[in-house]
């Protein structure tokens, strides 16, 4: 279960965050919502840990532990997992050699030759990570690293974004694999917290709910394929009025 509570954060001086509260109990995905430099990243960055992020209020729980001082690798190691929006290339670590290290970190018994195949990125495998790689490829990359750690909440990040309609089937059924969505809600063990603005992951990974974030704030809390046909006929300004009349 996460856990945040009037979060406010500030990055090289602006205030990014001010005052998010949200919860995502076990078993659950949540998508978030919400224009261009609302805060949605920078909200993702902040619960990984990155420190450029400073919390200036409010706390972040994980399984009833604080997280607000926590490294990242802590985090990774408590069951946290990210796919980047933007993740960094990495010269002289190959896709490989990630997927191992951080198998081998997380203890899981995942196949890499077995996964590599399923997101058809055999390939790319013996690469430096993200070299070069086309967006698609990325995300595949990062689909990859997230099967290697197997996380108990794992962040998404636009993963739809410059993803083919093929891929997007490949990149959106996996991500259903891995949040558990086929299995019984009670004996599911992955939550996931997911931004998009195309909505098409929802698709897929049928979300519980739904969020929209407006310059720092979360104005809006519904079911989440509803919340998104509102965005799609009235805009993100809905959410606003719609809270403030409430
Ligand atoms: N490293 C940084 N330096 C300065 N400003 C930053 C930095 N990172 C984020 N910001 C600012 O914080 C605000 C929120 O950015 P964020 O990346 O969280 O938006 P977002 O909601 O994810 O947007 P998008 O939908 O475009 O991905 C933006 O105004 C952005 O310019
Ligand atoms: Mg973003």
């Amino acid at each position: 279960m996460l856990e945040i509570k009037n979060l406010k954060v500030g990055i090289y001086g602006k205030e990014v965050l001010k005052g998010v509260s949200l919860t995502i109990p076990d078993g659950e995905t949540h998508v978030l919502f919400g224009p261009n430099g609302s805060g949605k990243t920078s909200l993702l960055m902040t619960v990984m840990g990155y420190p450029q992020y400073k919390i200036t209020g409010g706390s972040i729980m994980f399984n009833g532990r604080e997280l607000n001082s926590m490294p990242i690798d802590e985090r990774a190691m408590l069951g946290i997992g990210m796919f980047f929006q933007r993740p960094p290339s990495i010269k002289g670590i190959k896709l490989s050699d990630i997927t191992e290290i951080i198998k081998a970190k997380s203890g899981t018994r995942m196949d890499p030759a077995v996964a590599a195949k399923a997101l058809n990125l055999e390939y790319l495998m013996p690469r430096d990570i993200n070299n070069g790689f086309s967006g698609g490829e990325i995300k595949r990359s990062e689909l990859m690293q997230l099967f290697a750690q197997k996380p108990a909440f794992m962040m998404f990040d636009e993963p739809e974004s410059g993803v083919d309609i093929e891929n997007m089937k490949l990149i959106g059924s996996k991500i259903r694999n891995l949040l558990e969505r086929d299995v019984d809600k009670t004996q599911r063990t992955k939550s996931s917290l997911i931004i998009t603005h195309t909505g098409y992951i929802l698709d897929y990974a049928d979300a519980d709910y739904g969020y929209t974030l407006l310059d720092g704030v979360i104005k809006c809390r519904h079911d989440a394929r509803k919340l998104f046909e509102d965005i799609q006929h009235n805009g993100f300004r809905e959410c606003d009025e719609c809270l403030n009349t409430k």
